[in-house]
């Protein structure tokens, strides 16, 4: 039986267990987008909980260990400075970065843990140029604008040239991760940022080859892979961080998302993150808020799925996992609250496994 203990292969990866950190973006690159010392720590710290005497995360099936986190996805990451998300995210968008990532993963590769990196374009949640599909104000602003600012943007609409130079944007991007060493790299596709945006029927109202139709609407996000795919080679995993439910009527939902799994496969993903809400990220549910997508997903999906939100007790995760609703678990806030929760956590569900 699958349990949150067994190693999972995705390609060349190893991933010792089925725990995972999910992106979570802290404002704490420096302006410049660069990896600081205090970003590292705070990845270390949730890494080095656990000590890893059997060096997990280690490659081509050689043994793995069931201590530990078994994954850290790092943040979400611009790929052009014109689409920070918020003043100091951590940045991809030129070489210079490459020797402040590569610190990031060589500290957490020290820990025996494996790391991948979010590569991210905010579209309409850009702070200083918002753009979009089309020229709507996103459902994120219209929910949160008061809090965030004094006036509801219109974003610009993207023409045909500026999503050609996006697509190189993510490709250049995908291919500094690799060189820095990030064992996958994730796609951003969820939380109304500029992919999910094109996907859903609710912010994309064009009316040329990306959008209108569902193949239109998934154009861009089917593109971006595809390059990415390229630029990292076929042993590297590329996952793709779906909104696979925008929970607004007329948006995304489970229906499209399990008719879209098949081309994101084709496309070139190794992996489905399951997530949800175009107005930003959920913030309360039950345990496992986001199961009932991604137990349908991964019943029809041929690559692993990974499910995120509200995840707080190591019995849940552990039962995702045995229930066969994902591949692999994600815990957010839980370990920003606790650095120790993974290590908790697994000691716990390991004497329940034994005895069951
Ligand atoms: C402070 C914070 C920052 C986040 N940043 C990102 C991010 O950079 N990229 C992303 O896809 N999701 C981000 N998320 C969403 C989380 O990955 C996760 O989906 C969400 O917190 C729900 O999971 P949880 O209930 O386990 O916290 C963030 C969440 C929090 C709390």
């Amino acid at each position: 039986m699958t349990t949150l203990f067994s190693p999972l292969r995705i390609n060349n990866l190893t991933i010792p267990n089925r725990l995972v950190m999910p992106p979570m973006a802290l404002d704490l690159a420096s302006e410049k987008g660069e990896v600081t010392s205090k970003l590292i720590e705070h990845y270390v710290h949730r890494a080095q909980a656990h000590p890893n005497p059997h060096s997990p995360g280690k490659r081509n099936g050689e043994t793995a260990t069931r201590a530990g986190i078994g994954l850290i996805i790092v943040e979400h990451t611009y790929v052009n400075p014109s689409v920070k998300a918020h003043p100091r995210q951590l940045g991809i968008d030129d070489d210079s970065l490459i020797p402040g990532l590569e610190k990031l993963v060589e500290a957490i590769h020290k820990m025996g843990v494996p790391i991948g990196l979010q590569i991210s374009h905010s579209g309409a949640r850009a702070l200083e140029t918002p753009t979009a599909p089309s020229s709507l104000v996103s459902p994120y602003l219209r929910r949160f604008g008061k809090e965030i600012s004094d006036t509801l943007e219109i974003p610009v609409e993207l023409s045909i040239e500026d999503i050609n130079l996006i697509i190189k944007d993510f490709s250049a991007a995908a291919h500094r991760a690799k060189e820095a060493g990030f064992d996958l790299i994730e796609i951003h596709g969820a939380h109304g940022y500029l992919l999910n945006e094109f996907f859903s029927p609710l912010t994309n109202k064009r009316q040329d080859q990306y959008g209108g139709s569902f193949e239109n609407r998934l154009r861009l996000p089917l593109e971006v892979i595809t390059a990415v795919k390229k630029v990292v080679g076929e042993e590297l995993p590329v996952f793709y961080r779906l909104g696979a439910d925008d929970r607004i009527l007329g948006g995304i939902g489970l229906e499209d998302s399990l008719r879209a799994v098949p081309y994101f496969v084709e496309a070139g993903v190794d992996c489905l993150d399951i997530s949800g809400g175009i107005c930003g990220y959920l913030k309360e549910g039950p345990e496992g808020f986001f199961t009932y997508l991604s137990k349908e997903i991964k019943r029809i999906s041929s690559v692993p799925v990974l499910v995120t939100g509200g995840i707080t007790q190591a019995s849940s995760a552990h039962q995702i996992i045995t229930e066969q609703s994902a591949d692999l678990v994600g815990v957010g806030r839980a370990m920003l609250k606790d650095p120790d929760w993974a290590k908790k956590a697994l000691c716990l569900t390991e004497s329940v496994a034994k005895e069951s």
